[in-house]
């Protein structure tokens, strides 16, 4: 009885010691997901810039890479994928974000981050922007120079994002990308350079905001509907339907929208000239694969801008959606995503203008 009472006492004094440490630091707790990236990658000169091996490094030297994490936040890390991202694919924006969602519904987890490659990160952010059934903070980073590199920038870019998925401020903000100082909202936000470091830019809106000696200062939000507020749930799905983007140019022809067609997509987006316009014999051939059940989304390749309904093309009558200022890899997204609810346009156009 007696050896019974003090394994009880042991026992609540582990429990209650734990609990106060916890109080005592007052850290949040993240979660560190990697994914590979040029933030995990290594060079053989350090002045390499280009041509060095993505994702090399694993999540637990990332995290000893800045030690100044343990200042601001109780960080784990686990080692998701490890690719370059442009090998990224649908079942992996599954598996990421059955991966998230899992960790934000345990009370032990107050954000995540998301180590990622640059090449697909915008598109990896708006996936789980729409499907993350969570207010808690979700913030993707990334570098353009890899680890090995003299001013590498994944190092004050992992800082930072860890700092942001530990802040209040960024709670209900839809999910983050953070690089360069820079906090921009997944829906928005494009790589828009080749090499260059503040490669991340939000043509049309803007940056969310920034983060100024180590606090985030917002200054606007985005107004349409994400995570706990979006309609799409992928817990039980184990494919997307496929959808393509045909690029449009002077002299296009139909040859790759019919192969497209033939294969079997359900949705093609255009990323068409100007207003996502098209020409005339591509707007026949647009109607026609409309007229075998593929849903066409008009986009614009200018990186930026609104397109209009029934401006460049009578979508109406073609029963076209438009994908508003999403980019086309943006829209391909929401379009997979509406897919796997509906085929009925009236109700995918609704999609385009609330997401
Ligand atoms: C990648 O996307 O994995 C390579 C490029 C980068 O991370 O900057």
């Amino acid at each position: 009885m007696k050896t019974f009472r003090i394994f009880i006492l042991v026992i609540l004094f582990t429990v209650f010691s734990g609990l106060s440490s916890l109080e005592a630091d007052g850290l949040p707790r993240i979660m560190i997901l990697a994914t590979g990236g040029t933030i995990a990658g290594t060079g053989t000169r350090s002045t390499q810039t280009v041509g060095y091996a993505a994702a090399k490094i694993g999540v637990d030297a990332l995290i000893a890479s800045v030690p100044e994490l343990t200042g601001i936040a109780r960080v784990s890390g686990e080692q998701v994928l490890q690719l370059a991202n442009e090998n990224m694919t649908p079942a992996d924006w599954l598996k990421l974000a059955r991966r998230v969602n899992q960790l934000l519904a345990k009370s032990d987890v107050d954000g995540i981050v998301i180590t990622h490659g640059t090449d697909t990160l915008e598109e990896s952010a708006y996936f789980l922007n729409l499907t993350v059934k969570s207010m808690k903070p979700v913030v993707l980073t990334g570098a353009m120079r890899p680890a090995t590199a003299i001013s590498a920038d994944g190092p004050m870019n992992l800082y930072h994002a860890v700092l942001l998925a530990g802040s209040p401020s960024a709670a209900g903000m839809g999910v983050l990308v953070m690089l360069n100082d820079q906090i921009s909202a997944a829906r928005e936000v494009s790589k828009t350079n080749t090499t260059a470091v503040d490669t991340f830019r939000t043509p049309d809106f803007g940056f969310l905001g920034y983060i100024i000696d180590g606090k985030p200062l917002f200054y606007r939000a985005t107004t349409k509907r994400h995570t706990a507020t979006s309609e799409f749930d992928v817990t039980n799905l184990d494919t997307l339907p496929e959808v393509a983007i045909l690029y449009g140019y002077a002299g296009e022809n139909r040859t790759l929208l019919d192969a497209a067609v033939a294969s079997g997509v359900s949705g093609v987006v255009n990323a068409g000239t100007g207003n996502g316009s098209m020409s005339g014999r591509m707007q026949t051939a647009y109607r026609e694969a409309r007229g075998k059940g593929v849903v066409i989304v008009r986009a614009s390749r200018t990186g930026s801008g609104f397109i209009a309904r029934s401006v460049e093309a009578k979508d109406d009558a073609y029963d076209f959606v438009v994908a508003g200022n999403l980019n086309p890899q943006k829209a391909r997204i929401l379009l997979m995503l509406a897919l796997t609810k509906t085929k009925d346009t009236k109700e995918i156009q609704r999609m385009f203008m609330a997401y």
